[in-house]
């Protein structure tokens, strides 16, 4: 069964929600496979597979690309494409224009954007064109140079509350979910026991509806230490370093291919006997 926004609403206080980046169909497959409940196309990509140092350079034509091969591989879970840096900040026509190329290119289910109460214009135009939107508070990283680095948001009184009432201002707008980035777990939990949409937490304590996180940090592949919140499920980064180091050494002392790699014909001979 293909999860939808359904699912994602029906889910809030039943059971825990799974989500993890995909950028690609292979690892989306894998993903799929596994019965992770959503796929998130994160603008994470400019970082973590283009090499960039923030988020700020991806492009709608690079998300419209990577989510169209996510939603290839998802049989079961939901795909979510976040909408890049600039993609929703300069008109409300901009922002459904973009987020409905999403939508018909890149074939998700729903889109994600960063921001509070001053995106409410933009959250109901986008769900009077029937597309869902999952919002995005605390540490929104498209804002890294407004917020002076990747810093844990939310901390004094008063921010605190402006998170909880951008939160409310948003579902009020029609979001079907929010991701709650670098906050504090008490107020985590606060905010999703507030809310009647699921709140999906990254580095947001366990008091959240579900979690999130970048595959590659979750997997051990990341170049730098991961971030305090990130628990490393796997260490795929050694296993392959141990690989493709193993397959560098048997190219070069010729153990590698192997007859068993070789492909051959009955009379090898006489073919090549007839070459000249
Ligand atoms: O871009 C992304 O990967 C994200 C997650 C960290 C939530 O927005």
């Amino acid at each position: 069964m293909k999860n939808t926004v359904s699912t994602f609403r029906q889910a809030k206080g039943q059971r825990k929600l799974s989500m993890l980046t995909a950028y690609d169909y292979t690892t989306a497959r894998i993903m799929d496979g596994c019965g992770v409940d959503a796929l998130l196309v994160g603008d994470s990509l400019g970082m973590v597979m283009l090499g960039h140092s923030d988020t700020l350079s991806v492009t709608v034509d690079d998300m419209v690309r990577h989510c169209a091969a996510v939603a290839r591989a998802a049989d079961h879970a939901l795909v979510v494409g976040d909408m890049p840096y600039l993609s929703y900040q300069v008109s409300v026509a901009e922002t459904v224009r973009n987020a409905g190329r999403l939508v018909t290119e890149g074939r998700v289910q729903a889109v994600k954007l960063e921001g509070g109460a001053d995106f409410v214009p933009e959250v109901r135009a986008l769900v009077r064109a029937s597309i869902p939107v999952m919002g995005h508070l605390g540490l929104t990283p498209q804002s890294v140079n407004a917020l002076g680095g990747y810093k844990v948001q939310g901390k004094s009184p008063a921010a605190a509350q402006k998170l909880l009432d951008d939160a409310r201002a948003l579902q009020d707008a029609g979001i079907f979910a929010l991701v709650l980035e670098c906050v504090p777990a008490g107020l985590a939990a606060r905010v999703t026991a507030e809310l009647s949409i699921p709140v999906i937490g990254i580095g947001a304590g366990s008091g959240c509806d579900g979690q999130v996180l970048v595959w590659q940090d979750m997997l051990g592949l990341g170049e730098r230490p991961a971030p305090r919140f990130v628990r490393q499920f796997g260490a795929l980064g050694t296993a392959m370093r141990e690989s493709v180091t193993a397959y560098v050494a048997a190219v070069q002392c010729g153990e590698f291919p192997s007859a068993a790699q070789c492909y051959a014909v009955e009379d090898e001979a006489g073919l090549l006997e007839r070459l000249y």
